[in-house]
């Protein structure tokens, strides 16, 4: 079974439109021509239509770091769907650990938005994980089975083709501390097989499972050459054109 790898810059808070541009003229130049794996650029909100332009025609695709599942409203803060096409982004991170820690995601909110991120034809890329103490705990595979069903409740075989799943544990986000190819792999597993139990072995077979977590240049060989990791969501190294690129190029 081949899956297509995408490799995805999580920016976060950071960057200002200038530095945005600058990124994305420097980084499409660097990565012409690289078709083995999906390319895609998670900016903030403010960010999306300088970026959109610049990446315009090129093998980089781009989306939001968040959604909200309601088509429209009083949500002070949030971005629609509706605002998120209109500007031509094509995919959305849901359920990432910071919107969960900070924000109070739950895996209920994840599901809600799931549904509309699909309802609307976008690509989610929907984030579990466990922290420090659940791991420690031995409950990393009850934690990744609960956020797996708690996400695609409700979501059937036919609606699931453009589904994404990253697999960032949390302990490993933003602290240098990688997982291991073993326990990034044996954690693919664990998710895989819930989605082959909630939609079917075809879609688990298919369905694309990122790395997140401290992935840089030096170890994104060891991780996304893995036959079960599909790719990796990146953010500390993908602020940087030539280190985001060379995790591309593993
Ligand atoms: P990191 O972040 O690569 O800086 O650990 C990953 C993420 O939060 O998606």
């Amino acid at each position: 079974m081949s899956r297509k790898a995408l490799i995805a810059a999580n920016w976060k808070m950071y960057k200002t439109p200038a530095e945005a541009k600058a990124f994305v003229d420097a980084f499409l130049q660097l990565v012409a021509g690289h078709t083995r794996d999906e390319i895609a650029l998670f900016p903030s909100p403010v960010l999306l239509p300088t970026v959109i332009e610049a990446a315009k025609g090129s093998n980089v695709l781009v989306g939001c770091q968040n959604i909200h599942f309601a088509e429209e409203g009083a949500y002070t803060g949030e971005t629609s769907v509706g605002q998120l096409k209109a500007v031509g982004g094509t995919h959305t991170l849901i359920g990432h650990s910071e919107r969960r820690q900070y924000f109070a995601e739950t895996d209920e909110i994840v599901n809600k938005k799931l549904h509309t991120a699909l309802k609307h034809g976008l690509v989610p890329v929907v984030c579990v994980g466990e922290v420090l103490a659940e791991r420690e705990a031995g409950k990393t595979a009850d934690v990744l089975k609960t956020q797996v069903t708690g996400a695609l409740a409700g979501i059937t075989a036919e609606m699931a083709a453009p589904i994404v799943i990253a697999y960032e544990p949390v302990w490993a986000i933003g602290t240098g501390k990688t997982a291991t190819p073993e326990m990034a792999v044996e954690a693919h597993r664990i998710i895989r097989a819930e989605v082959a139990k909630l939609l079917g072995p075809a879609v688990a077979a298919a369905i694309r499972i990122l790395y997140g977590g401290s992935v840089k240049p030096d170890n994104a060989t060891a991780l996304i050459g893995q036959e079960e990791i599909d790719g990796a969501l990146v953010g500390g190294a993908s602020l940087k054109p030539d280190s985001f690129t060379a995790i591309i190029k593993y």
